[in-house]
């Protein structure tokens, strides 16, 4: 059997779509545009290149992208001001900091400091907590609204829209980072799958792979999942960006699992290209809820 391949690139195409017309109804309507504020302290290269990305991103839909970029030796009370005075700024209806920040600042204070409703990557501990405890779909919340992180938003969309159905499924996730597998965990949960999360301690880990009809890898390790820890007809959503002799692989073993799985996500052209409509389409609802 060989898998269906999942193209996040034609699936991200056709929401950047979606939000660039979003966009143009909100421009209408306030006469602004959902605005961004990426904050960098340093010339972390993949930061200078992931925010260039962005920026291509949020321009080509006609959304706002300010750039704040403080010293290598900004100190933390700096980063916390700014992220303060962009709180404070009715002009910006999300803000992303990027990391690594330098050494020394306390990078768990600076997403506490985001205000919830404009964090756009969902990185603050308040949103972090209010998707940890928001009901399952369908049933009746108190919650108050949230942003979730892109990227594990962006494998739910794709789970979506290639018609996976999620709810009574066992689904497992590999990797527990704030950023990509517990919320997809919780994401997962929301929408009725059983779910089970491992990480470095798990032991054997092919033995809770293999149990997995959805098998999700955010691991940061090349080609970790293999062919036999992947049960047959299984769909595999593979986070991973690594490069191993400067080619970009994932944390799956792509040509091995595409021989057992049913769907698969490729890398590159998978959930990549997901992340930045996603975050796009974040900073366009916290616009939207802001200006209600
Ligand atoms: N597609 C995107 O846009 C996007 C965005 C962000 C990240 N990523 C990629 O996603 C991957 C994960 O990123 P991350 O930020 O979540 O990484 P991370 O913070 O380093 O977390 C990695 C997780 O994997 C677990 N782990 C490490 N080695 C393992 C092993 N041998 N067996 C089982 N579990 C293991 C760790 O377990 P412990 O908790 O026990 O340490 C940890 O929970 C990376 O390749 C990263 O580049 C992609």
């Amino acid at each position: 059997m060989t898998a269906q391949i999942l193209d996040g690139r034609a699936i991200s195409k056709e929401i950047g779509e979606e939000v660039a017309a979003q966009v143009a109804e909100f421009r209408a309507q306030y006469g602004f545009a959902p605005t961004i504020a990426v904050v960098r302290a340093g010339e972390d290269p993949a930061s200078v290149s992931y925010a260039r990305m962005i920026q291509r991103s949020f321009e080509r839909a006609e959304m706002g992208f300010v750039p704040h970029i403080l010293p290598e030796t900004a100190s933390q009370g700096q980063v916390l001001d700014l992220v303060n005075q962009l709180n404070a700024d009715a002009s910006v209806h999300g803000i992303m900091v990027q990391e690594p920040l330098p050494r020394g600042i306390d990078e768990d204070a600076v997403k506490a400091a985001l205000s919830p409703a404009k964090d756009a990557d969902g990185v603050s501990p308040i949103n972090a907590g209010r998707l940890a405890q928001a009901a399952p779909i369908g049933r009746s919340s108190t919650t108050l609204n949230y942003l979730v992180p892109a990227t594990p938003l962006g494998g739910l969309e794709i789970l979506k829209r290639s018609n996976v159905e999620i709810d009574g499924r066992r689904a497992i996730i590999v990797g527990r980072s704030n950023i990509v597998g517990r919320p997809m965990a919780f994401l997962l949960m929301q929408h009725h799958a059983t779910v089970s999360i491992c990480h470095s301690h798990t032991r054997p880990l092919g033995d809770v792979t293999r149990q997995a009809d959805i098998l999700c890898a955010a691991v940061g390790v090349p080609r970790l999942i293999k062919g036999d820890m992947v049960k047959p007809g299984a769909v595999v959503i593979d986070f991973g960006v690594n490069f191993v002799d400067g080619k970009m692989c994932g944390d799956v073993d792509f040509d091995e699992v595409v021989e057992v799985a049913g769907m698969i996500t490729p890398v590159p052209g998978g959930t990549g290209p997901m992340t930045n409509v996603m975050l796009m389409r974040n900073v366009l609802e916290a616009a939207q809820r802001q200006c209600r």
